[in-house]
């Protein structure tokens, strides 16, 4: 029994699938706007806190507004020793990852507003993950160096007080900036994978920790977040610039991916690589780094001249992360104290307005048949 033909989007490619006014992508005139503001000026100008007012209230704080975000940020950043314990119940030596999943699914089942989904108590929870997720994240990266955890800093701003909790001081200002810099870039992108899966739970009317958690699985794969430890992993495997060019043609050669490069959307540059690479620039030289950027030098030029592939944000945050001093695998955790902001903001916008979402397939296996009679 044939039916008509379904016109299958594989990999849901050029799908509209709803609308957004958080972000709005351009791949034709390499813009990236947030709430109508191009990301490179905020990066430019903005705090990251002033951001995340602007991703979820849709305009930039006045004074008066940034102070009140401020003081209720600093005032939730402990998390309860409950999840603390659970978090230390994760085996050491797994990924950060499945700690943080593991950490926010705590303080869901922690918080008796849980299914509370009116839009004041998730913008709530937006504002709560946001002060507490770096919390968990440094604990994370002093427990597999085997340190014992730093308590959050209230005098501090929400990227100095991350950097006092992983590394018990905070870094000169510029480091900071770059810090912010790759916060802002990577806080939000349209309908990317993880805030879609977002999307998905929170259509459900599930509640924001679950979507969350589940936001975080999708982000931790190497063709999507997964891929800043991955490029940092191919540098040091590279080792020195002079080998990049022939190690990316012998990497095409045997078909595989080359990680930080290539988009969904962007196929001619993505719009946040220079702002990134600047900051990858300005890391290298507060550091004496410079051989990583030569190295992006060498493989962004190859990449191009092989298959016309540009780098895309993970290719540059790689590297400054490691420059700043993280390990490798607490990269894409950073991403998601960055991306958190995007992905609650994207919950609350799909229950403002919410049909569970829920796609077709076209079936490819054998048409209804008989069930043969049962072995006697
Ligand atoms: N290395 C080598 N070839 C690539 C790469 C790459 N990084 N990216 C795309 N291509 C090639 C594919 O092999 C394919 O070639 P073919 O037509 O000859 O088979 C063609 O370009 C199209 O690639 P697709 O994977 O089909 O394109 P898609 O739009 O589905 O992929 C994706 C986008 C998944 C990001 C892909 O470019 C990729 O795997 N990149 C590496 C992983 C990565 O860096 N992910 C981070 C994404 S950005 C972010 O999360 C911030």
């Amino acid at each position: 029994m044939s039916t008509a033909p379904l016109d299958v989007h594989k990999g849901l490619a050029g799908v509209v699938a709803d609308t957004t006014a958080i972000s709005e992508v351009v791949p034709e005139t390499l813009s990236l706007t947030y709430r109508g503001y191009p990301v490179q000026q905020l990066a430019a100008s903005r705090s990251f806190e002033e951001v995340a007012h602007l991703i979820w209230y849709g305009e930039l704080p006045d004074a008066a507004q940034l102070a009140a975000f401020v003081n209720r940020e600093r005032a939730q950043r402990e998390v309860t020793r409950s999840t603390i314990g659970v978090v230390d119940r994760v085996p050491d030596g797994c990924h950060p990852m499945d700690l943080l999943r593991t950490a926010v699914s705590s303080l869901g089942a922690e918080d008796p507003a849980e299914d509370d989904n009116r839009r004041e108590s998730n913008q709530a929870k937006a504002e709560a993950l946001f002060a507490k997720l770096p919390t968990v994240i440094a604990h994370a990266h002093r427990r597999r160096r085997g340190l014992d955890r730093i308590a959050p800093d209230a005098s501090l701003g929400w990227s100095a007080n991350f950097f006092h909790m992983c590394f018990g001081e905070v870094p000169a200002p510029e480091v900071l900036r770059c810090f912010e810099v790759s916060m802002i870039l990577y806080a939000e992108h349209s309908f990317n994978a993880s805030t879609f899966t977002a999307r998905v739970v929170a259509s459900t009317l599930s509640d924001m920790y679950s979507a969350v958690t589940a936001a975080i699985g999708a982000l931790k794969g190497p063709l999507h977040g997964g891929a800043n430890e991955a490029v940092m992993k191919m540098m040091l495997e590279i080792g020195e610039p002079e080998r990049a060019a022939d190690w990316l043609r012998n990497r095409l050669a045997a078909k595989e991916k080359v990680m930080g490069f290539g988009h969904r959307v962007y196929k001619d540059a993505d719009s946040r690589v220079p702002t990134m690479k600047a900051a990858l620039d300005d890391m290298a030289a507060l550091t004496g780094g410079e051989r990583w950027v030569r190295m992006y030098e060498e493989l962004e030029s190859a990449m191009l001249a092989a298959k016309g592939i540009h780098p895309n944000l993970d290719f540059p945050a790689g590297p400054a992360y490691y420059l700043m001093g993280f390990d490798i695998p607490m990269f894409t955790p950073l991403f998601v104290m960055a991306r958190i902001t995007g992905w609650t903001a994207h919950i609350i916008e799909q229950l403002d307005a919410n049909a569970l979402i829920r796609p077709l397939s076209a079936y490819t296996g054998p048409h209804e048949r008989p069930v043969p009679a049962a072995a006697a």
